[in-house]
Parts: C-alpha cells; sequence; structure tokens
C-alpha cells in the first residue's frame, strides 16, 4: 500500500519527466535535436566531424533488460576510444527494423574516429528468439557484453518499470504478489519470470557464439562498485585502461553512483534506481527456489558463480 502512495505522489511530482527507458522515441527526438549532456551528443550530430564515419557496432550490450544496461552503456562512454549509440535500436529484436537493412542500422550510429569503438545496447537482443542468428549473421567474430543481476531482484525491477509506466498511462495497475502467484502457485508464465531464465537464454548464444566472446558484467557488482567492472570489459575489448575512480561520485540522493567526465557530473535518468516495492516474504522464498536449477545450470554453462540468491 505504501508503494502505491509513493507512485502516486510520484506520478503528480513527474508528470513533466520523461517517459522511463522504453520510451526510444523520446531519446531519438533528443538525439535529434542535440539534447544529449554525453560524449555521444557530439557524435550524433548530422553534420559529420573530418576524420569520422558511422560504424556498425564492434560490441553490443544483449541484455539483460534491467540489469543494469543503461549504466554500463553511459558508463562505457567515459572512455575516450569508445562512442555509444543514444538509442536503443531494436534492429535485430523487432523485425520492422531489421527489414530496413544493414545501412538504415549503420545510419543511427554516431560518427567515430578510427581507434574508436562503437557500442549499442538493446536489452531486448539477450531473450530475442531472433537476435543471436542475426548478429551472428553481421558478424560472427563480434564481441558481446552481457550485465545480469540476481534473477528474483531483476524480475521485481521488471515489474517496477512496467507499473510506473502503467501509472503513468493511468492504466489499472496490480500488486506484484497478485501477478507473480496465480492459483496458489508461482505463474511461471509471467514474462518477467520467463526472462529471468538466463540459462535457458544464454543457450541460444552459446550454440552460435563461444564462450569468450561474450564477457558477462555482474550488475549487481556495478551498482556497488563499477570501476572494477568497467575495467574488466577494458580489458575484454583490449582498450587501454583510461576508465578511473575519480569518474564516479556517490549521489546520496540517488542512492548510486554517477557520472563525472569531461568536467561535468551527473547521474542516470530518474527512472533508474526507483525505489522497489516491499515483496512478501514467502513470494521472495518461492522466486529464489524457483530460479536455483537455473542459476546453478547458468553458472556452469558460463564457468563462472555468481552472488544470486
Ligand atoms: P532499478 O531501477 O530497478 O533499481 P536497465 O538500464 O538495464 O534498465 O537497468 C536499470 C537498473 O540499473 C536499475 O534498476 C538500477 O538498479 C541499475 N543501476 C546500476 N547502476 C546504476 C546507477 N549508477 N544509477 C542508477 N541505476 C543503476
Amino acid at each position: 500500500m505504501a508503494f502505491l502512495l509513493v507512485s502516486a505522489y510520484l506520478l503528480l511530482t513527474h508528470t513533466q519527466g520523461a517517459p522511463v527507458e522504453n520510451g526510444a522515441l523520446l531519446e531519438t527526438l533528443k538525439s535529434q535535436v542535440g539534447l544529449f549532456s554525453n560524449k555521444s551528443e557530439h557524435y550524433s550530430a548530422q553534420v559529420r566531424p573530418p576524420g569520422t564515419s558511422r560504424q556498425i557496432p564492434q560490441t553490443i550490450i544483449i541484455g539483460v533488460r534491467k540489469g543494469g544496461t543503461r549504466a554500463l552503456l553511459e558508463m562505457l562512454d567515459i572512455h575516450p576510444n569508445i562512442v555509444v549509440a543514444a538509442t536503443e535500436v531494436h534492429f535485430f529484436d523487432w523485425d520492422e527494423n531489421y527489414v530496413k537493412g544493414i545501412d538504415w542500422y549503420r545510419s543511427l550510429m554516431p560518427f567515430s574516429y578510427g581507434n574508436q569503438i562503437t557500442i549499442e545496447k538493446t536489452p531486448g537482443y539477450f531473450t530475442s528468439p531472433q537476435a543471436p542468428e542475426r548478429i551472428h549473421d553481421m558478424n560472427s567474430s563480434i564481441k558481446l557484453l552481457l550485465i545480469l543481476r540476481d534473477p528474483t531482484e531483476r524480475v521485481v525491477s521488471d515489474y517496477t518499470q512496467v507499473y510506473y509506466n502503467r501509472v503513468e498511462s493511468h492504466k489499472p495497475v496490480q500488486l506484484f504478489e497478485d501477478i507473480v502467484i496465480k492459483n496458489g502457485a508461482l505463474n511461471t508464465k509471467y514474462k518477467a519470470i520467463q526472462r529471468s531464465l538466463y540459462d535457458v537464454h544464454m543457450e541460444k548464444w552459446l550454440k552460435l557464439f563461444n564462450l569468450d566472446q561474450i564477457h558477462i558484467v555482474d550488475g549487481n557488482t556495478l551498482i556497488k562498485d563499477p570501476l572494477p567492472e568497467l575495467q574488466k570489459v577494458e580489458k575484454f575489448l583490449n582498450l587501454p585502461s583510461r576508465i578511473m575512480s575519480s569518474n564516479f561520485y556517490f549521489n546520496q540522493t540517488k542512492g548510486f553512483y554517477c557520472i563525472r567526465s569531461d568536467g561535468r557530473e551527473r547521474c542516470l535518468h530518474e527512472s533508474k534506481g526507483r525505489p522497489h516495492p516491499v515483496v512478501n516474504n514467502t513470494v521472495l522464498e518461492q522466486l529464489y527456489s524457483y530460479f536455483r536449477e537455473h542459476n546453478a545450470k547458468f553458472y556452469r554453462m558460463v564457468n563462472h558463480s555468481f552472488d544470486w540468491h
């Protein structure tokens, strides 16, 4: 109930605010009118700076939705050898975009210099049935980044995002517990639960890509201590170490790390890092136990364990 009240309050105070991540339209508009405050603003410009060109991404952040994909992208954007696509492109997971072809895809990328890597992120790729094969067809030796967090936490985060979207568009909302439990049992058909079955999705990627092409970022660690996770990515991408501890500061009000780069300080959009509802313990336990076996299978697949419930 407290969560519902807090949300109603937030809705009232945020009616002017931007829609959340899947408001790709807003981001597209912003990039078109040059409203981005970070480095990508420069490269997204319609006028090509001399010596630059638009490149098909050499690296893609494939997901997972609510794993911390935006934080990862924005933090990597600090690196001078990285340029990022401002919008979620949805090229490989949405048929209506895929049919537009690779030149359309390239046209959405920022301008870059020869020594820079272009990165795009579309969290929907990880769980998309078509994305692995389509990405493989484009570049079978591409390097992929996948950021994951505790699967139960991810379900709650996914619910929270949909919840706020519905509140903002005046649609009815349901309590977390009422969606997750149906007729006394866990509703495993709930999309947010399906998306957290990391082993199921990973299997499709590993049929086409070698494990050493996919670097997994620990989303829980990225929240608590971003630098070491980013340094691992720099290594994976064979880039010199350029991201420093001075690029981050902890913002007490937001409760998350924010970015200091190019003489400016900025936190992620308010839709990132919102309070989650307090979930009934029994329901949480049901989720933990449902994911346990899937997690164990995932750890075996990737030869790595995570600190998940
Ligand atoms: P919550 O909003 O549920 O806390 P994505 O960008 O893939 O949608 O992931 C969103 C999640 O990124 C947020 O989920 C938040 O926990 C996490 N995150 C990681 N680092 C963050 C940061 N520095 N600022 C805000 N959110 C961050």
